[in-house]
């Protein structure tokens, strides 16, 4: 009878499986626990005849190895399917990769960045959180000039007066000229990109914050031929090799003579449309001479060096190259405008 009963238990745990560690460790507590079946029969093991007790214990046994190795064999096949589905599967269809585009005033920036390099300008770069001397004072205006209205410049902590006065948001990069100027002596040549405030309010054609690249250039000898030539070839670059360029006599404290230059309309070619307004020419940017008390406010002796300087708005250029209509749009992040800009890496 309890001999059946092995071969019986014995049957069951030969047809055994398990898919998991869990479910092997339940199978572990069925047969070869304290209360397990197997464990049951040995104490079942005190009832039997004294005859029977050697067979019954040899049986017993072996019920237990054979019970204790197919365990231990499972769990093997539970290991090796478990490393198995950990394997990575070079076969499966990689998830897309999203990359994002670069903002259309970065990718302007770049370029106009690329074409004054070719020309031998060098970077500079100077604080947007300037004081009164860099931003107004050494360039040239004058005590009572508009610029200096709290209606356009950002002051920082206007409440303390006596202290910060003199601390605001740079409404231009031209304070990076004098940055420089202080800090280099001449031949200077260098292009300066970067962000400038203006207490304006936000439409569609003006925003509180805008980016300009400054432009300048110090050495003996320089003329308005070389600035004028320069530009040509920066707009040529800039807008294509048929582009004219037209300078109009202009007024900014920090250059004499100054100018403000036009090219020929990108759209019409200059026969005259509705975006250059029927002129043939659209305004990307103001330059001149260095004016030479700029040049003594930064110690650089005016007899000897002369220079030319340029600025122009990347917004502007952005929108004349793109079509952009709306300044709100470089500064909402909207993906739909952006992702406008994929192609134009
Ligand atoms: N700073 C001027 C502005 O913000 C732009 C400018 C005009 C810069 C003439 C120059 C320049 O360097 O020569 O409107």
């Amino acid at each position: 009878m309890l001999l059946e009963r092995i071969e019986a238990l014995k049957a069951q745990i030969s047809e055994l499986t398990a898919s998991n560690e869990e479910a092997l460790e339940a199978l572990r507590i069925k047969y070869l626990s304290k209360k397990g079946e197997v464990t049951a029969l040995f104490n079942e093991f005190r009832n039997v005849s004294p005859e029977m007790k050697r067979e019954f214990g040899q049986k017993l046994n072996e019920l237990k190895n054979f019970a204790t190795e197919k365990i231990n064999e499972l769990r093997e096949t539970c290991k090796a399917q478990e490393k198995e589905a950990n394997k990575i599967d070079i076969t499966r269809p990689a998830t897309p990769e999203v990359v994002g585009t670069r903002h259309p005033l970065s990718l302007v920036r770049k370029e106009i960045i690329d074409i004054f390099s070719r020309l031998g300008f060098t970077l500079a770069d100077g604080p947007e959180v300037e004081d009164d001397w860099h931003v107004f004072s050494a360039l040239n205006f004058a005590a009572d000039h508009p610029a200096r209205d709290m209606q356009d410049t950002f002051f920082i902590n206007q409440d303390d007066k006596e202290v910060q006065r003199n601390i605001i948001l740079r409404s231009h990069t031209s304070s990076v000229q004098v940055r420089t100027m202080e800090r280099q002596k001449p031949p200077i040549r260098i292009i300066c990109p970067g962000r400038v405030y203006r207490n304006e309010a936000i439409t569609a054609r003006a925003h509180c914050f805008f980016h300009q690249i400054e432009g300048l250039y110090i050495d003996k000898n320089v003329s308005f031929a070389d600035l004028k030539q320069v530009l040509l070839l920066f707009a040529q670059e800039l807008f294509g090799k048929d582009t004219k360029i037209r300078l109009r006599p202009s007024y900014f404290p920090f250059t004499e003579p100054s100018a403000e230059m036009d090219v020929s309309c990108m759209l019409c070619g200059g026969e005259g449309c509705g975006f250059c307004k029927h002129t043939g020419w659209v305004e990307i940017l103001g330059c001149g001479m260095v004016d030479p008390n700029v040049l003594e406010s930064c110690g650089i002796d005016s007899k000897v060096y002369s220079g030319y300087a340029f600025g122009l708005g990347i917004e502007r250029i952005t929108n004349l190259k793109y079509m952009v209509k709306d300044l709100r749009m470089f500064s909402e992040n909207d993906v739909r405008f952006l992702n406008e800009f994929q192609a134009a890496h």
